[in-house]
């Protein structure tokens, strides 16, 4: 095989968070698609869950980590090629909504252990990841899962949003810096995704903010990011790096919601206003509809 040809066969994925939400998503995908898998989670009963409900076929393996420790992450990404053999993809997925209140009321230790499991975290996994394969000498794909929270101010508590701004731009630095390697690294921007994370137990809960702001119609699931996530690693994707991709029902393309207080009103009327030339708007109003 020549240099960096891709092996189509016996590709190895390792997840973190793994065990929940986007990151089980993307277990149960790469492994229909014939990847081994390598789940990693803190939490070892959902793991137990993860065992007991997916066939991985001898090609899924569960390993308890804490995902903002070196020495966990490290020993995580040996088990992997160990394991089996190689690691062709690495999903530094697992996260927490972190520190929550008013910034006036933050605690610098709330502040830090955010910074650790959703930031230091993506550092950990990309720097061992990033060894073993320069190591394997194969390309490979990181993705790191950021959100819509750290393009914008009002997408999450201001902790998150920031542990999320810095995915997005440890994502590029790192893209460039792996990119002779042919490592690349990707970036999804979640919107709202109806995982526990979100909806902590009542999945009813958000349904009415998403109907006010999120313009398309249906829920946000986990296997819609997970989908996102497993072509970002695919061979599809192979021009592909350094980039956020966001997947958000259009939730970002949705805001700031400055037209909102006058939408029945811009419904009744077509036109052009033209600023401050001078010129007096054209108003051409329109036929009531049955909503109107
Ligand atoms: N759900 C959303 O609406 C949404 C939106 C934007 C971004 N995200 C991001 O997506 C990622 C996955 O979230 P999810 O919605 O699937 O949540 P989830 O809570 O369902 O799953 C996250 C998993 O990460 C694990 N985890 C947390 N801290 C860990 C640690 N220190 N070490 C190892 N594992 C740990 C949890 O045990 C859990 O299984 C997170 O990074 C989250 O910030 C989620």
């Amino acid at each position: 095989m020549a240099d960096n040809a891709v092996d189509e066969d016996n590709r190895v994925a390792v997840v973190t968070g793994g065990a929940g939400g986007i990151g089980r998503a993307a277990v149960e995908r790469w492994l229909a698609l014939g990847w081994s898998v390598v789940a990693a989670d803190l939490n070892a009963e959902r793991g137990a869950e993860l065992l007991a409900e997916v066939d991985g076929g001898g090609r899924l393996l569960f390993v308890p980590v804490d995902v903002s420790i070196e020495e966990d992450m490290a020993g995580l990404i040996d088990t992997a090629v160990d394991r089996f053999g190689r690691l062709d993809a690495m999903f530094n997925n697992a996260g927490i909504g972190g520190a929550f209140g008013p910034i006036t009321e933050q605690t610098v230790a709330d502040w830090d252990a955010t910074f650790a499991v959703n930031l230091r975290s993506v550092f950990l996994g990309t720097k061992h990841a990033a060894r073993a394969m320069i190591a394997g000498g194969r390309p490979g794909a990181i993705v790191n899962t950021a959100s819509v929270a750290a393009l914008t101010g009002g997408g999450g508590p201001q902790a998150y949003s920031a542990t999320k701004a810095g995915v997005v731009s440890l994502t590029k630095s790192t893209a460039v810096e792996l990119a002779e390697h042919h490592v690349r690294v990707n970036a999804v921007c979640p919107g709202a995704v109806y995982t526990e994370l979100l909806h902590r137990g009542d999945p009813e809960h958000t349904d009415s903010w998403r109907r006010e702001i999120q313009p398309w119609p249906d829920r946000g699931d986990a296997a819609a990011i997970a989908d996102v996530a497993i072509w970002l690693a695919s061979d599809e994707a192979r021009f592909v790096t350094g980039t956020s991709v966001v997947a958000d029902g259009g939730l970002l393309a949705a805001t700031p919601r400055l037209m909102d207080h006058d939408l029945s009103h811009m419904r009744s009327m077509s036109g052009i206003a033209w600023g401050t030339t001078g010129r007096r708007a054209e108003v051409r109003r329109l036929a009531p509809t049955p909503e109107s």
